[in-house]
């Protein structure tokens, strides 16, 4: 049986003080550096290499350790152990740290000293996750900052320029890991690069790009809209060529994954509640709903309607029915609102207008994409009972509601649009709706148009007089 590290056998952290002999401690690896070789001064013609790693062993205490040495002794200390992991180090030399000049290129360590590693001296004991106090593995959930203090994607977009080059704190959820480049650099120096999509209840789309093997080792875990990350001290920048706002790890970044806090939690419930709807949705509604029409035969009110979303709350499966209504607003003859959105055409996900990559077939570089205009209108539908506000009619089933190809519409003046408009407005039609419910959505409420045709008036006072009984 694996004898058992309990914390009260080793210094905390946060007791370290120079001149400590046979100093023994224990911390769970947050943060890890990948190895950089330099030229040797004393030595000319050779190089020495390092790396460092960040340790904590309670919530407010963590320090940057750093080794120098050999190829060799520091290569095979960095591939002993990963982020995530627990270390037992013994004899390190306690260094004060010059605090403004190493924070520039460190992670912000609460303690005024930072750790160093003698080849000769010191000793890195890697831990299994089951000889160690469960209070140092659950570190690794809490973020380095306070939990409150990161931006929104969308606050960093509309900050834009004024962002440019901050070191900031992000709080996202993880839409796609793309798979790592490694590259040569003129100088003939090997990189590597990996770029990973975040989203937040804000923003669908914001691009983090990883340089470092370290990093993108740790991206490679994360699962597509399930993982959520705390990034703090990542560095923003205004991208040039893609007309728009990213981010960067950098050799100060540390990244919580999941974090235990309330604010990752709001964020983890809103990917699971949009897992499955919000883009499949899109998509689905591009390439024509699979679902059979047919099946669909109860009969709602608005007012009904809107009572099963109350009923239902809490449900993530949508939920179908035909509506007699009329469409009651419908703008697609202003100017101001946009109707017309770029989609990708192999899966149908709509493509942001400024980078003009899809954010779902991203990861796939080897075919080549091409985009093609969509409607996506919102409408209001109104009957006896009440309006469902901004329903949601795109794709082919919007040209066939309007009568007209999305190549057809773009070519009208916008006198056409308007005449186009008003034989649509105020017309009594069958319309076959799917509803999920969804706490972003406007009266709780995602409403989604399967088919609009004019109503058979007899048809339809049959079926609203029966449908009490559905
Ligand atoms: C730790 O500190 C050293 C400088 O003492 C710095 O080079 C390194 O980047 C720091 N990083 C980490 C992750 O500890
Ligand atoms: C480590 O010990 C070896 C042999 O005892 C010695 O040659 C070497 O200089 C020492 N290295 C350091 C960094 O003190
Ligand atoms: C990163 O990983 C690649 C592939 O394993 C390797 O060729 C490269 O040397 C590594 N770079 C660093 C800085 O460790």
């Amino acid at each position: 049986m694996a004898k058992f590290f309990a914390l009260k056998n080793f210094t905390a952290l946060s007791d370290l003080h120079p001149n400590m002999a046979n100093l023994k401690i224990i911390g769970i690896v947050i943060g890890k550096t990948d190895v950089k070789g330099f030229p040797d001064r004393k030595n000319i013609g050779s190089e020495r290499y390092t790396f460092s790693f960040t340790i904590r062993d309670s919530p407010n205490h963590f320090v940057n350790v750093s080794s120098w040495g050999s190829e060799d002794y520091i290569r095979s200390l960095s591939d002993n152990f990963k982020v995530g992991e627990c270390v037992i180090i013994e004899n390190p030399l306690i260094q004060r740290k010059e605090t403004e000049r190493e924070e520039r290129f460190s992670p912000a360590t609460p303690s005024n000293y930072k750790l160093l590693l003698s080849e000769n001296h010191s000793m890195v004991k890697v831990c299994s996750p089951y000889e160690v106090d469960t209070k140092l593995l659950s570190l690794i959930h809490l973020p380095v900052k306070e939990s409150r203090d990161y931006y929104s994607l969308a606050d960093i977009v509309a900050n834009g320029h004024s962002l440019d080059g901050r070191i900031i704190n992000v709080l996202a959820a993880v839409r796609s890991v793309g798979e790592p480049k490694y590259f040569t650099t003129s100088d003939r120096r090997k990189g590597q690069r990996c770029e990973v999509k975040l989203f937040d209840e804000t923003e669908p789309s914001f691009t983090m790009t990883c340089w470092d093997n370290e990093s993108i080792l740790l991206a490679q875990s994360w699962m597509a809209r399930e993982t959520v990350i705390f990034a703090s001290d990542v560095r923003i920048n205004f991208n040039k060529f893609q007309n728009c706002m990213a981010a960067t790890v950098i050799s100060k970044t540390i990244i919580t994954v999941n974090p235990d806090t309330p604010e990752a939690n709001i964020l983890l419930n809103f990917i699971r509640e949009n897992k499955e709807t919000s883009i499949a949705d899109e998509i689905d509604s591009y390439l024509k709903e699979s679902v059979n029409l047919n099946t669909i035969v109860n009969v709602y009110t608005v007012e009904q309607l809107k009572g099963k979303a109350l009923e239902n709350e809490g449900k993530v499966d949508p939920f179908y029915g035909i509506l007699y209504a009329y469409i009651s607003t419908l703008n697609i003859d202003d100017e101001t609102t946009k109707v017309v959105r770029n989609r990708c055409s192999s899966c149908g996900y709509i493509v942001n207008d400024a980078s003009n990559t899809c954010t779902i077939c991203s990861k796939d570089s080897s075919r080549s994409r091409s985009f093609c205009l969509s409607f996506d209108v919102l409408v209001d539908l109104t009957d006896h009972t009440g309006t469902l506000r901004s329903c949601s009619l795109s794709g082919s089933v919007a040209e066939e509601t309007l009568g007209c190809t999305i190549n057809e519409f773009l070519t009208m003046t916008s006198e056409q649009k308007t005449k186009l408009k008003w034989q649509l407005l105020l017309e009594r039609s069958k319309i076959y709706l799917k509803l999920i419910l969804s706490h972003r959505a406007r009266g709780g409420l995602k409403v989604t148009i399967l088919s609009c045709k004019l109503a058979d008036p007899i048809e339809a006072s049959r079926d609203l007089a029966g449908q009490g009984h559905t």
